[in-house]
């Protein structure tokens, strides 16, 4: 039996490789002659959830658009539809909700492994702009998805969110109703957006993935000693060109990512039947209620990813330049790889000051999201924001400094698991 299904295999392998002869190369380049050193650490399995989460999204969002209708009128009824008579709806919407933060998790731990292990320096800058890119259009999509069910907080967050643009000098006002199609958030608004969101940015998203993945295999994929395996020895037990420390991605990391995948899943599956909402991190309370241009909601707060920003935009007196400090707090991260000078990649082997560093940015990010999620009323608080992203920037604008100051330890010429 086992026989007749090898060779059946084999036989759709020849009749395929016949046919299109360019494919098997292309599976080769990336998965069974893909060479990824073997240290790899679970910071590593971050980038292959991310692709989870994606496809997650772009699987629940199809059968959501089933039944979801992008009027004003109609928007918010539509959600509660899939959430009470769509067969099994209310898993596919959370899932789809739930998702969106899971998301952010994952692409916010997938970038500090980045800034851990210097996977941005040479030659992997573009993997870490094309990875930059990933994350505005996934922050742009993520703002569009909230505006669609139509609840109080997607009406007062697209408009305030919209009305940023209004500090543009000269054009602002111009601007802002061009983007929302009316003088407040409308039914042209939505429209537009559900349009941008079901198929705009997810051709983007998907894009910009598959470019960033071959730029790094391109490369090759650094790893948690910041070791250069193409420059290592050559020669293993699979090929004897190829990096000794390098084992095929195919099967070796397929079956160790589909370990934790499944773990991932399993830790999802609990969030999306017991706690969807997240206490009103995931799904804000204002949101179960249709949206209402007459009723402003206390505290106009956007979800807990981007609050961080949002934060920077509230403690800074001045609209416009609350404004650029949060765009440019966003564009500073696309410096990383020119701002920092060390000689070595992995915080492994960088001196005290960089870890100290590195580790308070992480403090600073994560209670300037707990600000930007408050009312904002806090003078206190809003003394303590600005401190903090005066360190936000502080930290990229004297990086090349400290980076080159800092003692460095020497880099094994291997990577350290040898076994
Ligand atoms: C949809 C979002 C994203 C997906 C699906 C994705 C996918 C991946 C995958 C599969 C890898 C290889 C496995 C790994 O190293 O974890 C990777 C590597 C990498 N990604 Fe992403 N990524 C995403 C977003 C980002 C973002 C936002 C950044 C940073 C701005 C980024 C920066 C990097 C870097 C620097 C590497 C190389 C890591 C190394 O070799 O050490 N990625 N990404």
């Amino acid at each position: 039996m086992a026989n007749i299904i090898t060779r059946t295999a084999e036989g759709v392998v020849d009749w395929f490789n016949a046919r299109a002869p360019g494919f098997m190369p292309v599976y080769r380049k990336h998965m069974s002659e893909y060479y990824a050193p073997k240290n790899f650490n679970i910071w590593y399995i971050f980038g292959v959830l991310s692709i989870v989460v994606l496809v997650n999204q772009i699987l629940t969002g199809i059968f959501l658009t089933m039944h979801f209708k992008p009027s004003a009128a109609e928007a918010f009824a539509s959600v509660e539809y899939i959430m009470r008579d769509v067969e099994w709806g209310w898993l596919i919407r959370y899932m789809h909700s739930t998702g969106a933060s899971l998301f952010f998790i994952v692409v916010y731990i997938h970038m500090f492994r980045g800034l851990m292990y210097g996977s941005y320096q040479k030659p992997r800058e573009l993997v870490w702009i094309l990875g930059m890119l990933i994350y505005l259009v996934l922050m742009a999509e993520a703002f569009l998805g909230y505006v669609l069910p139509w609840g109080q907080m997607s009406f007062w967050g697209a408009k305030v969110i919209i009305s940023l643009f209004g500090a543009v000098p000269v054009i602002g006002n111009g601007l802002t109703e061009w983007i929302m199609g009316d003088y407040l958030p409308g039914d042209a608004t939505l429209n537009r957006f559900f349009a941008l969101h079901v198929i705009a940015l997810p051709l983007v998203l998907l894009l910009l993935v598959v470019l960033h993945i071959f730029a790094l295999h391109e490369v090759g994929s650094n790893n948690p000693d910041g070791v250069e395996i193409k420059k290592g020895p050559k020669g293993n037990r699979w090929s004897t060109t190829a990096p000794a420390d390098g084992v095929p991605f195919h099967p070796y990391y397929t079956v160790k990512d589909g370990f934790y995948v499944g773990g991932f899943l399993i830790f999802a599956a609990f969030i999306v039947f017991f706690a969807p909402a997240m206490g009103g991190w995931f799904l804000e309370h204002d949101n179960f209620s249709e949206a209402n241009r007459l009723v402003t909601p206390e505290h106009i707060k956007p979800v807990w990813y981007y609050t961080p920003y949002y934060a920077m935009l509230r403690v800074v007196p001045n609209k416009l330049g609350g404004v650029l400090v949060m765009f440019g707090a966003i564009a500073i991260l696309f410096l990383v790889p020119w701002l920092d000078r060390a000689k070595v990649k992995s915080y492994r082997y960088r001196g005290v000051l960089s870890k100290v560093l590195l580790g308070l940015f992480a403090i600073c990010f994560v209670w300037l999201g707990k600000i930007g999620a408050g009312p904002g009323t806090d003078p206190v608080e809003t003394i303590i924001g600005r401190f903090l992203t005066a360190f936000y920037f502080l930290f990229f604008l004297t990086m090349p400094i400290w980076t080159r100051i800092d003692k460095t330890k020497p880099v094994p010429d291997r990577v350290t698991t040898h076994d």
